[in-house]
């Protein structure tokens, strides 16, 4: 297993009704354990502190990432196998966890997982400059608060290269509800 590598992926839970939680998160391997670190407070990991559950999902439709960012939750999933919970419908691949042990923090505790299912579901199609280019933006959404708007406004100028040159309808989409996060931020701090 590559030890260290973050991958980014959506996180699916869900809490003692089996009402579903999906949320994007870097996970890591440790050995053969996955480590989630949701930042406090956290609907994903309060469910997985209930359940005892989480579903890894890799995939590469970055409207997902997009989506959960700007309110947009309403993605489609189906149950998961061996566990109480589920996946996501697009999936490239899905890791069923258990919650082994957890590392507890202030601000970010440490949750090692162990994969009790592990199912490919369709094949990885290739690099695409685009969908990084909107993973990079989803994670300054994340972070706009705490961001100078100069340096938001250079990483975007140099982000929309890659998609103008490379980007499909998925990406566009995703792109726009971003950028209009992104747009809506600066309207209303100009408004303070
Ligand atoms: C690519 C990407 C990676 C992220 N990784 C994490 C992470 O590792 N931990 C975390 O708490 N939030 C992460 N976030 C932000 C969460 O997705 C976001 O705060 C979400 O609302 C958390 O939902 P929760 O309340 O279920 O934790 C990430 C966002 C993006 C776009």
């Amino acid at each position: 297993m590559n030890n260290e590598m973050i991958l980014e992926t959506i996180i699916t839970t869900v809490d003692e009704n089996c009402q579903p939680q999906i949320a994007p998160m870097g996970v890591w391997w440790q050995d053969d354990h996955l480590v989630l670190a949701p930042f406090k407070p956290s609907t994903t990991l309060d469910n997985l502190q209930a359940t005892g559950h989480a579903v890894v999902n890799f995939t590469d439709d970055v409207s997902v990432f997009a989506g959960c960012l700007t309110g947009r939750y309403d993605w489609p999933l189906a149950a998961a196998e061996n566990i109480q919970g589920n996946r996501l419908h697009s999936a490239l691949r899905h890791i069923e966890l258990t919650l082994v042990d957890m590392q507890d923090d202030e601000l970010r505790p440490k949750c090692l997982c162990a994969p009790v299912l592990d199912k490919t579901h369709a094949p990885f199609n290739g690099y695409n400059r685009a969908q990084a280019a909107v993973l990079e933006l989803a994670i300054l959404v994340s972070r706009l608060h705490m961001l100078e708007p100069e340096k938001v406004h250079r990483e975007i100028e140099y982000l929309t290269i890659a998609v103008d040159k490379t980007a499909g309808p998925r990406e566009r989409q995703a792109w726009s509800w971003l950028m209009k996060r992104v747009d809506d931020y600066f309207l209303s701090s100009a408004a303070v």
